[in-house]
Parts: C-alpha cells; sequence; structure tokens
C-alpha cells in the first residue's frame, strides 16, 4: 500500500511519514504499561507516569491537531559561522524551517524523526525502555558536508507535573507550585510541585521529574518567560533565535521548563551521538537511572530490549494471511498493536480525549476480552481487579484510577453486564474455569445502587466482605435483570453503551431495549459458565430470566422491520419508524442478533433495514437519521452537529457490533465490505479521512454533517480495535475458543478462495488452511486433522507443544 503521506515499511513493522506536514499529528504512543509518552510525527505530545491526569509530567496544548505543541524538540544552531548561524529544530516542530530530508517512523514502541538541513542529518530515536519508568531520546548527528560543524545543541520540554485538570481550571496558580532547578551533582535538571493538591486532597509530591543528558551542559534554562522572551512561544525562543541564552539554574513559581546547552563539533562526515533521558521517579531511583542511560551502551541496550519485547508480544501469536493484505496487515501487526495500548490505557490519554484519567470500566472489560487470545495472563488479571469493583448490591463502580482508586461519580446503567462475556471469552480460551471460584473482595463506597448517595456513609471506598466470581457475575446480572421500567426493560439512567443518550432516563422511569438485549446475551452466558461449574439450578434460573427478558422485547420492542432502541421517562419511543429523526439504531439490530433472539424472518427485515438506513460509502452509521435539533428528552446526542460523534457518525465500535452480528448470521460479503470501509489503510482519500492510516478511529463522520462526511476522529483508544479484532479472527476467519477446544466455522466473503491463520491454543500452535473452492460465505464440507479426515469442526486441545496442521474445506 502506498499513501500519499506515507506507507508501511515492507515488513509492516513501521508506519513511516515522508513529511511533517500531516492532515493531522499522527501518533504513538512509547509505554511500558506505568510510563507513557504520545509522540507525533513532529515529536509533540506529553507524558505522564501511571494516570494521565493525576501524573502529567510534560504540558501539551489542548488545541492539539490544529498546531500539535509543545513536545519534545531538539533547537539546533550552527555557529560555523557566528555571523550568520543556522537555526533549526530537528523535528520540523517548533522552528517549523522545512527541511531538506524528513522521515518520521512509528514502529511497535518507538519513533524515529529523521531530518537533514544545512547538512546535518539528525535522527532521534524516542523510546520509553521496558524496564525503567523515563523515556529516552537517542540523538545521532551526522555531518554530511565536506566542512567541520561548530553545533549548539538545544534539547528542550516544558513541564506540566502533577494533575492537568487541576492544571487546566487553576492555570493561574498550578505553577505557583513549581520548583525546577539545576542539580551541579548529577548535571541534571529537577522538577517538582511542592504538593500535590487534588480537590480537596493535599499530600506531599512523592517524585522527582528530571531531565538529563549524556553531553557536558554549559548553560541550562528552567523558566520558560525568560527562555523564550516576551510574548514569544517555543515557535520564536529569544534565547535560540538571538542566541542569547543565559545561565538561568533555577525556577519557582512560575512555569518550568527543562532546556541545555551543548556544544559538538563535527568534522567532515563525522557522526556524535547523545542521550536524554527524562522521567518522574521516587527521589531515591533517579540517580540510577540517569547515570544507566547517560551510557549510550545502555541506551542501545534496552532500545533493543524493548523492540524484542514489543514484538514478541504482537507478532508471535496470531498470524493470518489471506487474499487482502491490508486486512493481514491490521489483524497480525496494527490492530494488535491498538488493542495493547487501548489494554494499558483505556479510553483517556490521546489527542482527542479529555485526559480525565483512569480506566473505564466497560471498556477494560471489552478490552480485556478481545485480548485472550494473544495474552489470556492480561485478561486474568483485568477480570479480579475489575471484579473488586462490583459491590454487594451488585452494582459496579464507572471504573478506577491506579493513582486515585475506584471513581466515584454516577454510573452509566450498563457496566452489570460486561465482565461476564469477559469471564466467559477467558473460560473458553483457557479452560481456566476455577477462576470462577476465586474469592474476590467487594467495593464498599457510598453509592446505593450504583445512584443514590449513603448519607450515612464515610470515609473513602474499602473492600470489607467478599465472595466468588461467579457470585460476583451473578449479583451483576440480578441487579440489571431487577432494575427495571414499566415494560419490564432495564432503565437506561444515565446512559447506557451510548454516553450521549444521557437524558433520556434520569427519572429513572426510561428503558433501554439494547441493554435488555446485552442482559439476555450475558444471561445465557452466565448460564453457561454456571452449567461448566455444576450449578445446574443456576443455569437454569438465568436461562429463564433470559427467556423472560427475551419475551418483553419482543413484546413492546419489534417496530415492524427493526427492533427500537428504547423508551424515555416521559414515555416516547426512540429508534422507532415512528419517530421524524433517530428513526433505527445499529445496537438494538446487532445486539438482537448477538444475544440470539430474532427468528430467522426478523433477522432478514433487520438486515434489509440495516442496508437501506444506515449503510453507505463509509460504512454502517450508528442511526439515522441525525438529530437536527436539540431534544432534553434524549440530552447530549441531540448536542452534536450532525454526523459527528455519538449523533449518527458512523461510530467504527458500534459498527462493528453489527459487522460481528452479520457474521454470526453467514452474511459475510455484506460484514467484509463494511469492516473494509472503517480499515484506516484502506481509505481512498486521506485528505478527507486525516487521521492515522495504521489505527482506527473511533468514528468517521457521519453521512449527515454537511461536509466532512469520512472523516476519522478520535483515534487509537476505542473498543473499535477489539471488536474488529475479534470479527476479523473469530467470526470472520472463524476460529473461536470453546470450552471444549477451538471451533472452527469460518464466514468468508465469497472471492476468498484460500485463507490461513496460525494460533496458539491451550499449549499447542494450530496451522489453519482454509479453502473455500466454490466461494461460499459459510458451511463446512471437510475437515482434516493432521491430515486426517475427522468428523467435527471442533478441534479438541492437544495440549502437547507442538504444532497441528488442519486443512478445511469449505462448501
Ligand atoms: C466511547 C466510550 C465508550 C462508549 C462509546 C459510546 O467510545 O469510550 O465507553 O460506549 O463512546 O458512547
Amino acid at each position: 500500500m502506498s499513501l500519499k503521506y506515507g506507507c508501511f515499511s515492507d515488513d509492516g513493522k513501521e508506519f513511516i511519514m515522508k513529511t511533517p506536514l500531516l492532515p493531522r499529528p499522527w501518533i504513538n504512543y512509547l509505554t511500558n504499561e506505568r510510563y507513557c509518552a504520545i509522540i507525533s510525527q513532529c515529536a509533540g505530545g506529553y507524558s505522564f507516569y501511571l494516570d494521565c491526569r493525576t501524573d502529567r509530567i510534560l504540558r501539551w496544548l489542548p488545541e492539539g491537531w490544529h498546531f500539535d505543541r509543545p513536545g519534545r524538540y531538539l533547537y539546533i544552531r550552527d555557529i560555523t559561522n557566528p555571523k550568520k548561524p543556522y537555526i533549526w529544530s530537528a523535528t520540523y516542530q517548533p522552528l517549523r524551517v522545512e527541511p531538506d530530508y524528513f522521515q518520521a517512523r512509528h514502529g511497535l514502541g518507538y519513533t524515529v524523526i529523521e531530518s537533514l538541513y544545512n547538512g546535518i542529518r539528525v535522527k532521534i530515536t524516542y523510546y520509553v525502555p521496558d524496564i525503567d519508568d523515563c523515556e529516552i531520546w537517542w540523538v545521532s548527528l551526522v555531518n554530511q558536508t565536506k566542512k567541520p560543524h561548530k553545533l549548539e545543541l538545544y534539547p528542550y520540554v516544558e513541564w506540566l507535573i502533577g494533575d492537568y485538570h487541576m492544571e487546566l481550571r487553576y492555570r493561574n496558580i498550578m505553577n505557583l507550585y513549581n520548583r525546577v532547578w539545576f542539580d551541579a551533582e548529577t548535571q541534571s535538571i529537577f522538577a517538582k510541585k511542592t504538593a500535590f493538591w487534588q480537590d480537596l486532597n493535599i499530600q506531599p509530591f512523592k517524585y522527582i521529574c528530571f531531565f538529563a543528558s549524556s553531553l557536558p551542559v554549559k548553560k541550562c534554562a528552567t523558566r520558560k518567560n525568560a527562555f523564550l522572551g516576551k510574548y514569544n512561544t517555543e515557535e520564536k525562543p529569544e534565547s535560540i533565535i538571538k542566541g542569547s541564552m543565559k545561565d538561568i539554574t533555577f525556577c519557582s513559581g512560575e512555569d518550568g521548563i527543562a532546556c541545555f546547552q551543548h556544544r559538538v563539533e563535527l568534522k567532515a562526515g563525522e557522526t556524535k551521538e547523545f542521550s536524554i533521558c527524562l522521567g518522574q521517579l521516587e527521589a531515591e531511583k533517579v540517580k540510577r537511572i540517569i547515570n544507566k542511560y547517560r551510557d549510550l551502551e545502555n541506551v542501545k541496550k534496552e532500545f533493543q530490549n524493548t523492540k524484542a519485547i514489543w514484538e514478541k508480544r504482537i507478532l508471535d501469536n496470531i498470524w493470518v494471511k489471506t487474499p487482502d493484505k491490508d486486512f493481514d496487515l491490521l489483524v497480525n501487526i496494527w490492530l494488535k498493536y491498538q488493542l495493547y495500548i487501548c489494554n494499558f490505557w483505556s479510553r483517556s490519554p490521546s489527542y482527542y480525549h479529555e485526559g480525565s484519567g483512569g480506566r473505564g470500566y466497560r471498556d477494560s472489560c471489552q478490552d480485556s476480552e478481545s485480548i485472550v487470545s494473544i495474552n489470556p495472563e492480561l485478561t486474568r488479571k483485568r477480570i479480579l481487579k475489575i471484579a473488586s469493583l462490583i459491590r454487594q448490591d451488585g452494582t459496579s463502580c464507572p471504573g478506577w484510577s491506579d493513582t486515585l482508586g475506584p471513581h466515584q461519580f454516577r454510573p452509566n446503567k450498563d457496566h452489570q453486564v460486561w465482565l461476564t462475556s469477559t469471564v466467559y471469552a477467558y473460560v473458553k480460551e483457557t479452560g481456566d474455569k476455577e477462576i470462577l471460584n476465586e474469592v474476590v473482595p467487594y467495593l464498599k463506597d457510598k453509592w446505593v445502587g450504583g445512584w443514590r448517595v449513603d448519607p450515612h456513609f464515610s470515609g473513602g471506598p474499602t473492600h470489607e466482605e467478599e465472595g466468588s466470581l461467579f457470585e460476583h457475575l451473578e449479583k451483576n446480572l440480578l441487579f440489571t435483570f431487577n432494575d427495571v421500567g414499566k415494560r419490564g426493560l432495564p432503565l437506561i439512567g444515565h446512559a447506557d453503551w451510548n454516553d450521549a443518550i444521557d437524558a433520556a432516563g434520569i427519572k429513572l422511569k426510561g428503558e433501554s431495549v439494547w441493554l435488555a438485549e446485552a442482559l439476555v446475551r450475558s444471561l445465557k452466558q452466565l448460564a453457561e459458565l454456571a452449567q461448566l461449574i455444576g450449578k445446574k439450578d443456576k443455569a437454569e434460573e438465568f436461562l429463564e430470566k433470559a427467556k423472560i427478558m427475551s419475551e418483553r422485547i419482543e413484546k413492546c420492542a419489534w417496530d415492524g422491520d427493526w427492533y427500537v432502541r428504547g423508551f424515555t421517562d416521559y414515555d416516547e419511543v426512540y429508534g422507532s419508524k415512528n419517530n421524524e429523526e433517530g428513526k433505527i439504531f445499529i445496537n438494538a439490530q446487532a445486539w438482537a442478533i448477538l444475544a440470539g433472539i430474532p427468528d430467522e424472518g426478523k433477522t432478514k427485515k433487520i438486515v434489509n433495514a440495516v442496508k437501506k438506513y444506515l449503510d453507505g460509502p463509509h460504512g454502517l452509521a450508528l442511526f439515522y437519521p441525525a438529530y437536527s435539533k436539540f431534544n432534553p428528552h434524549l440530552g447530549r446526542i441531540s448536542m452534536f452537529s450532525e454526523g459527528t460523534k455519538e449523533n449518527a457518525a458512523v461510530f467504527c465500535h458500534a459498527s462493528t457490533f453489527m459487522i460481528t452480528a452479520l457474521l454470526k448470521i453467514g452474511e459475510g460479503d455484506f460484514a467484509y465490505e463494511s469492516m473494509r470501509k472503517l480499515m484506516p489503510n484502506k481509505q481512498k482519500d486521506y485528505d478527507l479521512y486525516k487521521t492515522e492510516p495504521y489505527v482506527y478511529a473511533e468514528y468517521l463522520v457521519g453521512p449527515q454533517h454537511p461536509y466532512l462526511y469520512g472523516e476519522g476522529a478520535f483515534t487509537w483508544i476505542t473498543g473499535t480495535s477489539g471488536w474488529t479484532f475479534m470479527a476479523a479472527t473469530e467470526w470472520l476467519l472463524g476460529i473461536r475458543h470453546d470450552f471444549e477446544g477451538l471451533i472452527i466455522d469460518p464466514c468468508l466473503p465469497s472471492g476468498w478462495k484460500k485463507t490461513f491463520i496460525r494460533r496458539h491454543f491451550r499449549g499447542a500452535t494450530y496451522e489453519i488452511e482454509i479453502e473455500n473452492p466454490q466461494g461460499v460465505n459459510k458451511g463446512i464440507k471437510e475437515v482434516y486433522l493432521d491430515g486426517r479426515k475427522i468428523e467435527t469442526n471442533l478441534i479438541k486441545p492437544h495440549s502437547d507443544g507442538k504444532i497441528h496442521q488442519i486443512r478445511v474445506i469449505m462448501g
């Protein structure tokens, strides 16, 4: 694939950008799950430790896309001729002097930015070592001219330090807590806030931020104002432009920066390397880290280690080969990479989101479900963590932060239904049914029924009583089963999966059809889990409840050709043919099928309706038509301009629910076609699409937008990655874990005559060739296991550490 702005490397492991002037910043996440540096093709972006809200280290301005600053910069002054210095920055930003050559590469766990100007080639490799919580810039300078050059180098960052949201609200106050100083002993710049102040909690600041270079320091700058000069930004720093940098070794109660002045001389053809190490750590750890990464051998060694760890994570598991190379590239590399970033950082740190920190409950459930086939240990760890957020009354708290603990705000009503699916997938993948007996604490906090605040509760969340994981799941689902409105459908409250239907049920009357369907699906899954551990009565009870809920759905939600989406507090239907706007919603259709509710006749009608109302050149829209006026009985969904975000965008996460449902019922062509339209590397016009070609967007602007239909938005951290990975591997290629083994049940586009998938499963590896000579969508004629014909499409686990060959003939 060749794109206007860049392309994938031949081995697919890097995305290479040929110009700094992309339609939007295209970013990468450099992270070891604790430290994270977000970086664009021009080195813009910010860093944080453990939580992107409470422990931001570097500043990046939320006007983001428009100018992508500040970042991790290296200013260069070539003073070979002191009367006529050449001044530029190695990463194009922030000085924006046009380079003679530019290339940025985002790889798995690293980013390399290379430029050539004035005969000096600079290459900076940015990465976060897997083993140490800091970030490294490995810089190499080459004099490509025939003359010696004298250079002044100025590596530069701007500190934020502390709580990003407090900083946004109290910009005038927060910098008064700043202390930045040059530490003569370690020749580094250190920075901190005097205390960590977050809402009403004040604690001493636990860490030191540090910035160290392997080159000798001539001068340093710590105060932003003094360094940039009056009315300047980093685009015109007076100290650099005029060559007037003063040695300012401390900053108190002002905006802080870290910048060194280094001098190097490069002979003709000579190469010199140096490193920058920066981060935030407990004081006693700082010195060791600084010293370690001043040694370029360590810089290179840890770079190789980190790269190898990322490659193993990404490459050494599911691997596919299909007629669609773009599909393969996503499934084999970039979707998995995106899925890891979602699992590590949930939905908060990005160039688009509000950065409120923490991890969302349902997002984490879905992320950890979808990574189970490539990293079941991670799923297990997350399941037990998430289960500890369930209260005795069965409600789930909306998420947690690794620095602040369980979230303490009003949740959406759907949290309760998600963890069951994650556990279901985990047990099917690993066979580890014992996890259901794991004892997990219940959360005790001020929320009653997840909704009201208990006036007698004092103190913060605690964990007092405990119960098995199974019991947690049971309480979860029973809560939602009983938390219903007059039709017997679950209340939508403050919103369900769709964050923006946030006013339909605030009087606790409005109901959600989608949530009813999701509950049916989870009840059926829990019934299977109950059966598996010998709890027959429970299994029957859950199935009975699933049946009751399905009947209620059929009774009040079937609208003739599709399912309605819900009912408001005022008893108005939404998502119905009787609505002028918001007539048909994709979720209510997809999840009815996923939950196994509609019969064949209804299923056909649903598919036709989806084709007629929701399909378009850029994929399946969230609903149709968009809301053009504010509707206070629905909420924020009607506030977004038409086609953006939840107001009828092509919301890829939800489109993929439908794609999965289509694959489930054998609609291989329509499903693949819909999938293809969302693929970031298959867009037709990147000036329209604008966002990264290597990771999924949360949504593409929808058809009713007056002029942006097809533009990508909110990339990277979206449930789309997980659902697409599951849809592609488990439903399209159809290799699915089950309690008893691996099920082989592809649903292919009819044009695919031959595909291949390699997969590890319970201690053995399976290499599966699927032949489709007649071009069917679904159906298996013959299966061969290690050359022998077998009469089933269920492969029992071998667990023998060996590779097994499977040949499947469809027809
Ligand atoms: C965002 C949120 C997700 C939510 C969806 C729909 O993707 O991360 O939790 O379900 O929007 O509102």
